[in-house]
């Protein structure tokens, strides 16, 4: 994975999230490359930042089906809407719920105090 370009958004509170979009640079077998806009999603849990790709791995909706609503009522996991299954805030590991190949997919991320650097554009995705 290769960050081509950043984005700079205010970092989430305790058991919030904020969201962004940003390029996913994909080479088709082809050799072509295409451009996908894609999201993410940043959450704080436990005092530190966690950056994932807004994608569940069981079906590949994304997981808030309300924008920015990923945390279940107790705030100890995330909650892909679509079908319910759960994911550890803290490493993006499949929990529970209808069965997932694997966690989700962490982003690089660089916090600088209350600012949050994520991607912009991105390559190199499996
Ligand atoms: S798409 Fe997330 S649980 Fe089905």
């Amino acid at each position: 994975m290769h960050v081509l370009a950043w984005q700079t958004l205010p970092a989430p509170r305790e058991h919030q999230a904020a969201t962004f979009d940003f390029v996913h640079l994909y080479a088709t077998t082809t050799k072509r490359q295409l451009e996908l806009l894609e999201s993410g999603f940043a959450i704080r849990f436990e005092g530190r930042i966690y950056v994932y790709r807004n994608q569940c791995p069981h079906a590949g909706s994304p997981l808030d089906w309300q924008p920015g609503q990923f945390f279940d009522e107790e705030g100890l996991h995330l909650v892909c809407h679509t079908h319910g299954a759960r994911f550890h805030p803290a490493t993006g590991e499949y929990l529970s719920g209808p069965s997932c190949p694997h966690g989700l997919m962490r982003l690089p991320f660089a916090l600088d105090g209350e600012l949050l650097r994520v991607p912009a554009r991105l390559a190199g995705i499996q």
